[in-house]
């Protein structure tokens, strides 16, 4: 019986929806390279591009813009449900929970893009309102006249944000979108397949993207650089830690061998917003000194970038608290989920692989 590990390089569904060449380094969405399109393209439009595999018309756009609008308010239950949580509760956590409680009628349906829409749009007004609740401040509804991201910056900031900032968050967060057969998605899928709904899936995805293998590494890419803000010898630290079999945040990927292309597009836009700056000195030193250390000590493993450490620094930069990261990053892998738990729907087959029984 052969056992494949963590299911590496085991290929489980064609799919429409996108592509990591983990050799060329590259990412496609329905057939566009994403670093032609994330910095050019609204959140709104690329996700209208994952959902339905072509860009929107204009009236196409104006129709996904106004359902985006429509659906962003709370139900009542999430509404209850996220007022009542404890204050040590962490956010993705929250997130999971309220989201769950969406799961009333209006929400069990068969998967479908509309309902694909509702969900991704009231993330962010659930990651706002709890945020705002924590900090003590008066929670700030949505607004009807706002695109996706510049609500989501409105709703936790109280005030409309500058032009540049909102860009900036667009530009990760349309980077992040989807990217393949990735932990969550393949949670998503999973649970799709035994035909349960849509939210159902998507709280598993959640609960799987809060790992720090996964989506969690960001806040600890943030704990890496302020343990190493204090020590002198950065090379002789980072080394201890691999030697001593720790993993470097925001280093490696199971499917890229090279550098992850979003990676490269994160960091180029974090020098053009940033500029000079201490923080962002010290994660450039970083990264060169923990590539040349994962090399020496990790020979042959390929073992580079990822997006995590980068996004990392670009939501630091534009002062998202290190407790939104994940939720943030999530808030826009909802489109990918979405799309493939529609796709799992319409060519469905359980997924349901098989143990090695070696127990008594
Ligand atoms: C992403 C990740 C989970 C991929 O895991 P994977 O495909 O199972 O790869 P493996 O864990 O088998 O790694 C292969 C080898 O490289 C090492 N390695 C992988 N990532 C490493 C890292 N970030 N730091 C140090 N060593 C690392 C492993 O220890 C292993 O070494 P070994 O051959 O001596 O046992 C892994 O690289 C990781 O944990 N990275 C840090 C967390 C992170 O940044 N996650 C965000 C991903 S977008």
């Amino acid at each position: 019986m052969n056992i494949q590990k963590g299911l590496k390089g085991v290929v489980v569904t064609e799919t429409q929806i996108g592509e990591v060449d983990g050799t060329e380094g590259k990412l496609i969405y329905r057939g566009y390279d994403v670093r032609d399109i994330a910095s050019s393209y609204t959140f709104e439009e690329i996700a209208h591009l994952i959902w339905y595999g072509e860009f929107p018309t204009i009236e196409q756009l104006d129709q996904t813009d106004f359902m985006f609008k429509k659906y962003r308010k709370l139900t009542p239950v999430m509404e209850k449900v996220l007022t009542s949580l404890p204050e040590n509760m962490t956010a993705m956590s929250v997130l999971r929970t309220v989201l769950s409680a969406a799961g009333d009628d209006t929400f069990i349906n068969k998967p479908s893009i509309e309902e694909a829409i509702k969900l991704t749009a009231v993330i962010p007004t659930i990651i706002a309102y709890r945020f705002r609740l924590l900090e003590g401040k008066v929670v700030v509804p949505p607004s009807k006249d706002l695109s996706h991201v510049e609500n989501y910056l409105y709703m936790l900031n109280g005030e409309k944000e500058a032009e540049e900032l909102v860009r900036v968050l667009e530009t990760y967060m349309n980077l992040t979108m989807e990217h393949g057969m990735n932990a969550s998605t393949f949670a998503a899928r999973v649970t799709a397949s035994t035909e349960s709904d849509m939210v159902s899936s998507i709280t598993s995805a959640i609960g799987t993207m809060k790992g720090p293998l996964h989506g969690g590494a960001p806040s600890e890419v943030i704990n890496l650089l302020d343990e190493l803000s204090l020590v002198d010898n950065l090379e002789e630290h980072l080394r201890a830690k691999v030697q001593s079999g720790q993993k470097l945040m925001g280093f490696g990927h199971r499917v890229y061998k090279t550098i992850d292309p979003r990676s490269v597009a994160i960091k180029n836009l974090l020098i053009s917003l940033v500029g000079k700056d201490e923080w962002l000195d010290l994660a450039l030193k970083v990264e060169q000194l923990a590539l040349k250390v994962l090399q020496e000590e990790k020979p042959g493993r390929s073992l580079y970038t990822n997006v995590e450490f980068f996004a990392a620094a670009i939501m630091k930069a534009i002062s998202l608290d290190p407790s939104l990261f994940t939720p943030t990053f999530s808030a826009s892998r909802m489109v990918g989920w979405t799309a493939h738990i529609m796709e799992q729907a319409e060519d469905n087959v359980i997924i349901r692989p098989l143990s090695k029984y070696i127990g008594k």
